[in-house]
């Protein structure tokens, strides 16, 4: 019963569109990560503040709620294939490739936007945590965002 009620909230969840963002930092470890999360939402223009949600079960759920800072960079149409990469298990790994080191962090090449943040609060809700940010800096570049919607990736032109 349960399981058919949390399959019908999948479903109508799944009916809400977004965009895809990857959240990316270095690790206490040194290591350059991404998460895929599409939770992210703008909160508050003055303080600037967005929020995003993390599921408490992710294996990156200590290391993300531990950090001071992080970049949240707005996929294009175009990352399809980072933005399936960053969301698997035991690998979230950057490629050297993908991403351009600067003083405020790493920063996705080729995304549309990317706003750099610093941990506000974090809220226990649920299954998931909503984690509070500072917007301290952010970029905008061209392009068209990639969506999510149905549960698949989509493009607004199409
Ligand atoms: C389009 C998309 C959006 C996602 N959004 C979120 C999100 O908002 N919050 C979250 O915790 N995980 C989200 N995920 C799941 C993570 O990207 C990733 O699959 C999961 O964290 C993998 O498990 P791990 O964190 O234990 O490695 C999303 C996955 C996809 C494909």
């Amino acid at each position: 019963m349960l399981d058919e009620a949390n399959k019908n909230l999948r479903s109508i969840f799944s009916k809400f569109a977004t965009g895809v963002t990857a959240v990316t930092f270095k690790s206490s470890n040194n290591l350059n990560l991404g998460i895929t999360v599409n939770s992210y939402t703008s909160l508050s223009l003055d303080p600037p503040l967005i929020l995003w949600c993390l599921d408490k079960d992710s294996d990156l759920y200590e290391e993300i709620t531990n950090l001071d800072n992080y970049i949240i960079n707005f996929l294009s149409e175009d990352q399809k294939d980072l933005a399936n990469s960053l969301a698997q298990k035991n690998d979230h790994t950057l490629n050297q490739d993908q991403y351009i080191s600067i003083d405020h962090g790493l920063v996705i090449k080729n995304s549309i936007g990317w706003l750099s943040c610093s941990k506000n609060q974090t809220i226990d809700s649920g299954d998931h945590s909503i984690l509070i940010a500072d917007v301290n800096h952010s970029e905008i570049s061209e392009g068209y965002p990639l969506v999510f919607w149905g549960s698949n990736y989509r493009s607004l032109l199409r």
